[in-house]
């Protein structure tokens, strides 16, 4: 069963701590940190399901006026390469308004698996950000959307 409160699901949330620290481990996000951020009128998320039914994968995006800026996201160890990261970005890109122009994310340079979702969306690299994890640089990605046709 799932419980509503304060419009953020709580079995929601605990799935997506769950996938959270099996992916981010150290850098994971604390609960506190999770329910707060999603509890935010700026933050859209969502999560992905296997074709049994469990959670495997999940979103966390900030959309406010013309810019969204992609979070999280994330799809556990043993579902991946199977097109559910895709569906994620497709579900996150269809889920900005119509008036988001500019979509920003930022990753490590080594997180290749990453690198070649975001670039399979057209996403490009507008800046570099030295050293920003530890002895390794930060991507910045900008995708320009075309919202007017
Ligand atoms: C990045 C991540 C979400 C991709 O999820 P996924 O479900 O494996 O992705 P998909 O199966 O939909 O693959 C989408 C594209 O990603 C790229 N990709 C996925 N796995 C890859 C790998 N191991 N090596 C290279 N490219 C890879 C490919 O371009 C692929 O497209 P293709 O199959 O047409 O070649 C997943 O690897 C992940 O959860 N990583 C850990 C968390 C993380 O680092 N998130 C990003 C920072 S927030």
């Amino acid at each position: 069963m799932t419980d509503n409160k304060g419009g953020i699901y709580i079995k929601e949330i605990d799935f997506i701590k769950e996938i959270e620290d099996i992916c981010f481990r150290e850098e994971a996000w604390s609960l506190e940190a999770l329910r707060s951020s999603l509890q935010r009128e700026d933050i859209v998320y969502g999560l992905v399901h296997d074709e049994a039914g469990t959670p495997t994968g999940y979103f966390i995006a900030a959309v406010s006026f013309e810019e969204a800026e992609l979070y999280r996201i994330a799809v556990i160890p043993e579902k991946r390469g199977m097109g559910y990261g895709k569906k994620l970005m497709d579900r996150f890109l269809k889920s900005c308004p119509q008036k988001t122009e500019r979509v920003f994310l930022e990753v490590r340079e080594s997180n290749v698996p990453a690198v070649r979702l975001y670039e399979s969306f057209g996403f490009k690299v507008m800046g570099r950000r030295k050293k920003y994890y530890g002895n390794e640089d930060a991507l910045n990605y900008t995708l320009i959307l075309n919202n007017n046709g």
